[in-house]
């Protein structure tokens, strides 16, 4: 299975149909692309989410009604704009953000999109902030995407505070290709995928590193 599933991604998805199947979906958005590119413009890592990517998460939080989502790692809020804009009036995003010059940045692109009446941009390391976040808990959604190293304990979190029917997002499930090493990033992130697979029903998305995406169950059935 996991066979067909590389199989498929390496031979058909060229970057003429990528092309054609983004504009075809998610028409190009000024607001979006102003984000894209902000970290450029800012001279941070580009180490965004990709368009279709953004384009899963806002889905995915539709499809779950979310209305209060946590995000671990901001950058320069360009997966936060897509996120804040799936949620409904009253909805509200927590995003956390280590770097003061990347939350700045973020807080200027969620404030140029008109999103900051719904968004929270926390300035600090998620370990300190989380157990601070969880009385704002339960919660519809949590999307990791900061230091591989925590992973674990991010989604130990996430199941303690995400409601039944709550989603648990993680990017770079594959650790850039060396999620089956010897190394404490490797080992962390996969006691994350374990932990998904004991506490939601899961799959990992082969995106070219690897979206993680789990529905929390109920923990009495
Ligand atoms: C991959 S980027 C996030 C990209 C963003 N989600 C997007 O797609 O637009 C990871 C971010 O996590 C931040 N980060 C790393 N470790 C962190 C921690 N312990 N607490 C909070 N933020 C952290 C980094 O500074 C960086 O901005």
């Amino acid at each position: 299975m996991a066979d067909q599933d590389s199989r498929a991604g390496e031979r058909y998805a060229t970057a003429q149909i990528l092309d054609y199947t983004a504009r075809t979906h998610h028409p190009a958005d000024p607001a979006l692309e102003r984000a894209f590119e902000a970290p450029a413009r800012h001279g941070m890592p580009e180490i965004q989410l990709g368009p279709a990517e953004g384009r899963l998460l806002e889905l995915l939080l539709r499809l779950v009604n979310a209305h209060k989502v946590v995000e671990i790692g901001t950058l320069a809020g360009y997966s936060a704009l897509w996120m804040a804009r799936a949620l409904p009036p009253g909805g509200h995003l927590w995003t956390i953000e280590s770097d003061p010059t990347h939350a700045g940045v973020a807080a200027e692109v969620i404030g140029e999109a008109g999103l900051g009446d719904r968004v929270s941009i926390i300035r600090g390391d998620a370990a300190e902030v989380l157990p601070k976040l969880s009385d704002s808990g339960p919660f519809c959604a949590v999307f990791v995407d900061a230091d591989k190293a925590r992973y674990d304990a991010y989604g130990r979190w996430a199941t303690e505070n995400l409601r039944t029917g709550g989603l648990l997002i993680g990017d770079n499930a594959y650790l850039f290709g060396r999620l089956l090493d010897d190394v404490v990033e490797a080992a962390a992130m996969r006691r994350f995928h374990e932990e998904m697979a004991k506490h939601y029903r899961s799959v990992c998305i082969p995106t070219p590193d690897g979206l993680a995406v789990g529905l929390r169950v109920d923990p009495e059935a």
